[in-house]
């Protein structure tokens, strides 16, 4: 019997623990964690993260501040305002939507953010952190992720993992998670030579490609666990993942839907990050 993992049911519980630790924190040291929200420009995806990002900021009892900048902001501007959030005290986390403008070096922003407010866990000493094992912030969604799979209740040690995608939000970092937990990771992307065959030797599938439906029954071992982060929109107006679900979950022992898996995840772990940085204050 494959399980669907309740990715909704999950972030919930997580928020209402989330909000009820910082009312515990507030109420002992006065300290109100305060998350900043950076968007540069008009991407409608963008807008419609930051605003649940603010709505869930607002429930868990944090401050929060959204920074709305036009897409033509000079990357001095933008170094600049990032400059008084790191020197803010109110402001315990730091997240620039991402993608940016064109016309600005994402990696030189990313750098100019202190790594103990970096909630997002883009800094590369944040990065680092990660990939030597003494991780301080790690980023939202395989964080959330590793979260999903430990409640499946199946130990990852001497499991072969395969990450299929290897952005430097999901893909590469979700492999250093899978490997500190004692997994064969093998990560893939567009190069990868037959793909199928390395995916089917997966006990735990992570898609994260960015492509409606790619993963199909005969890419999945019988009884693995699959991690859909695919959010696509078709021309049809509806969401689907990178896997083809109706055809995989009965191969599966457990499996991410889309919606409500992996996504409402990222916020739930965003809150737990900013809860994490205002504590590192004491
Ligand atoms: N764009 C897509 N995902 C993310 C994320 O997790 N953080 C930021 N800052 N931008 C994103």
């Amino acid at each position: 019997m494959s399980i669907i993992i309740d990715g909704n049911k999950i972030a919930q519980d997580i928020r209402q623990a989330v909000r009820e630790e910082t009312l515990v924190l507030t109420r002992r040291t006065g300290v109100v964690p305060g998350l900043a929200v950076v968007l540069a420009g008009d991407d409608p995806a963008s807008k419609v993260y930051v605003r649940r990002k603010a709505k869930a900021c607002e429930e868990a009892g944090f401050l929060s501040r959204e920074y709305k900048l036009p897409a033509d902001v000079g990357e001095a501007e933008l170094l600049d305002l990032i400059r008084d959030l790191n020197n803010d005290r109110q402001i315990h986390g730091i997240l620039v939507q991402l993608p940016l403008p064109k016309h600005i070096v994402t990696d030189k922003i990313i750098a100019a953010i202190d790594p103990h407010k970096d909630v997002d866990g883009f800094h590369p000493a944040n990065v680092g952190r990660l990939v030597t094992g003494s991780p301080l912030f790690v980023p939202c969604t395989p964080r959330g992720i590793m979260e999903l799979i430990a409640r499946t209740g199946i130990g990852l040690s001497g499991k072969d993992a395969v990450v299929i995608g290897r952005s430097n939000i999901v893909g590469k970092p979700m492999s250093f998670l899978l490997l500190a937990q004692n997994a064969t990771v093998t990560m893939c992307h567009s190069k990868t030579k037959d793909l199928p065959a390395v995916a089917r030797r997966a006990d735990v599938l992570i898609a994260a490609v960015g492509k409606p439906r790619m993963i199909t029954a005969d890419m999945v071992k019988e009884g693995a666990v699959v991690i859909d982060v695919g959010v696509n929109r078709l021309e049809s107006g509806k969401l689907a993942g990178d896997v083809a679900f109706d055809e995989v979950a009965p191969k599966t022992s457990a499996i991410t839907p889309v919606p409500g898996g992996v996504g409402p995840m990222t916020i739930a772990m965003l809150m737990k990050n900013t809860l994490d940085a205002a504590r590192l204050h004491f």
